[in-house]
């Protein structure tokens, strides 16, 4: 079947995406609708429509205009405006789970409250609000350990950490008094130690293919200080295990995202189609889940698709047809770097308008993914938020590091990005703090 793949979204993550189904030997039509034209995409797309992502009835039309057989949805926000179910609708098989299932991620209190009903390990203690009844409680028995959550979609500002974001118990009640306000219901949760990593897995509601554990990088400063970012760099490891985890973190967490696909199917009536991300922490307890995402992790994605060496087309066609059983899913056994380049100032208040000169050549096992870039005049310009993503892969962590920061090098302009991603000592403080928190319940 001659496939022609509607890509929705335009960042990075979608560059990456459209890459690599552009390497698949069936050779697809690739077209792309999104808010932004990315030129990376567009080079490899035969359309491209401009408009709103969330708006199912845009999307489906540029779709079936253009005899779309298949969709991927990147981005979250189509994903919970119930775009995959206009497209199912029409006819056209999607990569993205429907409205209902994507309450997984647009809903906090959804995924922990699936975790406890269908008796699935991870969650930490918790307890959903839709006002201030019983948040005293709550507070006096975590004063100094609970984290509050914005129940909706918020794009990453909707949580905030006692200790890190809030200071104080004043603070933690002023927060849920907003929300309150705001008519947003919240969560409290227990707030965990450890180190998190992103176990994604492929998904066709009956078979999931897992994907090597992935560790990202938040914070928009070197050591981890700085305010929250959509995430600055990413790395996997040779042996798709991260080098502070056991295999029983890799088998709790694969557990995890199995039981919770069929217990997404069991309480939606239908089946989960996708890709499902699981944000985890390894802890001295065991791993626990942090949040759940119904879609690819950007960067993580970036690493995952430059390591996969099964054609993405057929798996892709596999979760929408329910065959992924008979498709085995390999990744290179090679280790990978992620870094982004961001403007200065980046993210609280960009620098817009940035000229971005790319090198001509890259070595081998490096690629450069474009994400919030325009062309103007025939150049690339910077439009303020993650501009450009160079992922390297290599035998080890240390070597794909060494080979990202050569290429970052060669990019000129008032861009900055974390040199200590991937680093031997970067990697090494992680192994320790690891080791001190397990260390912890001897
Ligand atoms: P989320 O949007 O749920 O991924 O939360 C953003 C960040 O807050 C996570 O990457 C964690 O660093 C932190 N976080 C969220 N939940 C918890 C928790 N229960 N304990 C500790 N840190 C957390
Ligand atoms: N890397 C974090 C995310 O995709 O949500």
């Amino acid at each position: 079947m001659m496939e022609t793949i509607l890509i929705v979204g335009s960042g990075a993550r979608e560059h990456a995406i459209a890459a690599a189904l552009a390497r698949s030997a069936q050779q697809p039509t690739l077209i792309c609708f999104s808010g932004a034209l990315n030129p990376g995409i567009a080079e490899l797309c035969s359309a491209y429509g401009i408009g709103s992502i969330t708006d199912a009835t845009a999307v489906t039309v540029f779709a079936s205009d253009y005899r779309a057989t298949l969709a991927i949805v990147g981005p979250e926000a189509p994903l919970a405006a119930g775009v995959a179910d206009a497209l199912w609708q029409r006819g056209i098989a999607v990569v993205g789970p429907r409205q209902s299932l994507a309450r997984i991620e647009s809903s906090k209190g959804f995924a922990r409250e699936l975790l406890a009903k269908y008796c699935i390990a991870g969650n930490p203690f918790f307890q959903r609000f839709d006002s201030l009844d019983g948040l005293e409680a709550v507070l006096e028995r975590y004063p100094h350990q609970h984290v509050i959550k914005d129940d909706g979609l918020a794009g990453g500002k909707g949580v905030k950490v006692c200790g890190d974001h809030l200071l104080s118990v004043e603070d933690s009640r002023r927060f849920c008094k907003e929300l309150e306000m705001l008519g947003h219901p919240f969560v409290v949760e227990e707030k965990i130690e450890g180190e998190e990593f992103s176990l994604m897995s492929f998904c066709d509601g009956r078979t999931l293919r897992h994907m090597p554990a992935v560790q990202d990088h938040k914070r928009a400063y070197e050591g981890d200080r700085g305010p929250n970012t959509g995430g600055m760099g990413t790395y996997t490891d040779a042996d798709h295990k991260l080098p502070f985890l056991t295999g029983e973190d890799i088998a709790e967490a694969r557990a995890i995202n199995e039981k919770v696909a069929a217990a997404l199917e069991a309480e939606c009536g239908m089946p989960y189609q996708g890709v499902l991300y699981g944000g985890f922490m390894a802890t001295r307890s065991g791993v626990k889940l942090i949040e759940y995402n119904a879609r690819f992790g950007d960067p993580e994605s970036l690493n995952l698709l430059s390591l996969l060496e099964t054609d993405f087309v057929a798996i892709c066609r596999a979760i929408a047809d329910r065959t992924l059983e008979s498709v085995p899913v390999v990744f290179s056994p090679r280790a990978s770097v992620c870094k982004y380049l961001v403007p200065e100032g980046y993210p609280d208040r960009p620098r817009k308008g940035d000229v971005v000169t790319l090198p001509t050549d890259v070595p081998t096992g490096v690629s450069i993914f474009l994400s919030a870039v325009n062309v103007s005049d025939d150049v690339l310009v910077a439009t303020g938020s993650r501009t450009v993503a160079v992922v390297a892969t290599a035998a080890s962590i240390a070597e794909a590091e060494t080979a990202c920061e050569r290429v970052i090098g060669e990019i000129p302009g008032p861009f900055f990005h974390r040199r200590d991603i991937g680093t031997a000592a970067a990697v090494a403080q992680r192994i320790e703090h690891m080791k001190a928190v397990r260390r912890a319940c001897d």
